[in-house]
């Protein structure tokens, strides 16, 4: 394979310029020709490519965000706008590309390789919601992120003897709020994957303020059903306390990616790099068990997430 391509799709996630950093490079020392692909699968539909050579990686890696830039494109979803992809990379000789994205831009990836494209697909997104691999590229970061937000609620909100609702992002996936929730201390976790037990968070409030705690901290998934705004008077009206929502929103897609999200990046990139050299089919990249795994795309993608049941009920005797 002589030439390949690169894309960044959905959401961004700390850790994508890693990952096209290592693309760039391992495809170059390999002996290819690397081309970034501007806004994901729109920027390929309307031809915004360009060849990249080390330096266009350089000074990125610990950058948040994506140098390629991405998108949500709603015309990659029509299979005539996903001929017209194909057409345009064949146009261009690219055999084969990097698509960096979560579940929708994988999908996407996956429409490519149906019509000859070898696609390598990295998990790019803060959701963690990608069931064949352990972990996503910006996962780590994200929680590391509502970790900093959730030690700085945790200060005013004692000060005031108050009880944080604080919204993270996850999609329908619970897994931000989930590691956060066990790692920051939460009294309570919200997740789209459990039933709502609006009276159990109150109960853990009440109990909690009967042995002298000054705060509670509540991590509320944005997947799940009661909308924040609605919850905070529902624990304000059953528990008598003072509650404020906090929603992170977009803060936590930024910042300087951690050290495992740039490794599983450069990882997974180097991978993606040298199953294209042993021409392989299309994959999906990610990791199991410490190791960096590839699963074939089609079934990778099918793959169910496995719900952490054990950390769930870790919540529940730690904040006791
Ligand atoms: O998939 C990443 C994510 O940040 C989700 O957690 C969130 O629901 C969504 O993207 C927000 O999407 P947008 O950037 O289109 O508002």
């Amino acid at each position: 394979m002589k030439r390949i391509g690169v894309l960044t799709s959905g959401g961004d996630s700390p850790g994508m310029n890693a990952a096209i950093r290592a693309v760039v490079r391992c495809g170059i020392d390999a002996g290819m020709e690397v081309w970034g692909i501007e806004r994901g699968f729109e920027g390929l539909l309307d031809g915004e490519l360009r060849q990249m050579d080390r330096s266009s990686v350089g000074d990125i890696l610990h950058r948040g965000g994506t140098i390629l830039k991405t998108a949500r494109s709603e015309r990659f979803m029509s299979p005539s706008w996903i001929d017209k992809g194909t057409e345009l990379l064949n146009t261009f000789g690219i055999e084969g590309l990097v698509v960096i994205g979560g579940d929708g831009s994988l999908h996407g990836g996956l429409e490519l390789a149906q019509r000859g494209i070898t696609v390598m697909g990295l998990p790019g997104t803060i959701d963690n919601d990608l069931g064949y691999t352990d972990f996503t590229i910006g996962f780590d970061t994200a929680v590391s992120t509502v970790l900093e937000a959730v030690s700085k609620i945790r200060d005013t909100s004692s000060a005031h003897d108050r009880t944080s609702v604080i919204e993270v992002m996850g999609r329908h996936c619970g897994d931000i709020a989930l590691y956060a929730g066990v790692t920051g201390g939460a009294e309570c976790v919200l997740l789209p994957e459990k039933e709502e037990d609006i009276n159990k968070v109150c109960r853990k409030i009440i109990e909690g303020s009967n042995r002298g705690k000054l705060h509670s901290i509540i991590i509320k998934a944005e997947g799940t059903k009661t909308p924040g705004d609605e919850l905070v008077k529902i624990i304000e009206e059953r528990t008598g306390k003072e509650t404020k929502l906090i929603v992170l929103s977009y803060l936590q897609r930024g910042g300087s990616p951690t050290m495992n999200d740039r490794l599983l990046a450069t990882l997974c990139g180097e991978k993606a790099v040298r199953l294209l050299c042993e021409e392989s089919e299309s994959k999906a990249i990610g990791i199991s068990d410490g190791h960096i795994v590839a699963y074939d795309l089609k079934e990778a993608l099918k793959m169910p997430g496995i719900f952490n049941q054990e950390m769930y009920e870790l919540i529940d005797v730690l904040s006791k």
